[in-house]
């Protein structure tokens, strides 16, 4: 058996696992094939070679001060990340994987204990894509109305809401995300470890927090509540939210 059989076992066996998982329906966070062309130019850009580009941010480095400063939005996107799909790419160098969307070397090598190097990779470059749009400049407040009246029914309210989020992303034991997930017909509050995702869980992704500490050390030190809560009340996008459960 060949690498490519070996892919081609891996996807048969997640199949369904990406199905439920509604991957399809992200499509902006789809990576490009290889003979796409590049997004926009950034400043961080990507390295030239491989399949993944680090995705410009959605804002200027200084459009979430003073929530997140722009010198840990610089660190944090043009470091951080950009390791990530640096490393993603020299990783999948000459392998089947080269030539899969993103999604689907997630699903494919989750679980997969020689894969661990790609999977954490590839999880970390999904996730911080995500994240990004998740936030926004003067974001926070009220959600659109189909939104809110969905965190109604599923949480009884956006105050209670927010005190779930906000004990899932401060109770995660080291590095990890905390998420706001589509589960069926509910919405729910889920947190993951390291580079892992409500992709592998057959959950949609609504929004998430970073909540390693790279993403707030610089400005909270070991405060995560404070960045959490200043995240939630200031910056989380709750436009970015509705797009994706609408989808
Ligand atoms: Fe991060």
């Amino acid at each position: 058996m060949g690498p490519s059989d070996i892919v081609k076992t891996a996807i048969t066996r997640r199949e369904v696992m990406l199905a439920t998982a509604g991957l399809s329906l992200i499509g902006s966070m789809a990576a490009r094939p290889a003979t796409a062309p590049d997004p926009a130019p950034t400043t961080a850009a990507a390295a030239p070679s491989g399949p993944f580009t680090l995705p410009p941010l959605p804002y200027a480095d200084n459009g979430l001060d003073p929530v997140i400063s722009a010198t840990t939005l610089g660190f944090h996107h043009g470091k951080h990340h950009k390791a990530y799909v640096d490393n993603l790419n020299k990783a999948v160098s000459g392998t089947p994987y080269a030539d899969l969307p993103l999604e689907k070397i997630i699903s494919t090598t989750y679980g997969v204990a020689d894969k661990v190097g790609i999977y954490n990779n590839a999880g970390q470059h999904w996730n911080h894509s995500f994240y990004w749009k998740s936030l926004r400049p003067q974001g926070g407040g009220e959600p659109p109305v189909a939104l809110r009246h969905k965190i109604d029914e599923s949480f009884g309210s956006l105050d209670a809401l927010h005190k779930e989020w906000f004990a899932a992303a401060t109770s995660q034991f080291g590095s990890g995300w905390a998420w706001l997930v589509q589960d069926g017909n509910k919405l729910a509050v889920i947190k993951t470890g390291n580079a892992d995702s409500p992709l592998t869980r057959g959950q949609k992704p609504l929004l998430t927090i970073d909540v390693w500490e790279h993403a707030y050390y610089l400005d909270y030190q070991n405060r995560r509540a404070d960045y959490v809560n200043a995240v939630l009340d200031k910056s989380i996008n709750w436009n970015f939210a509705a797009e994706n459960l609408a989808v």
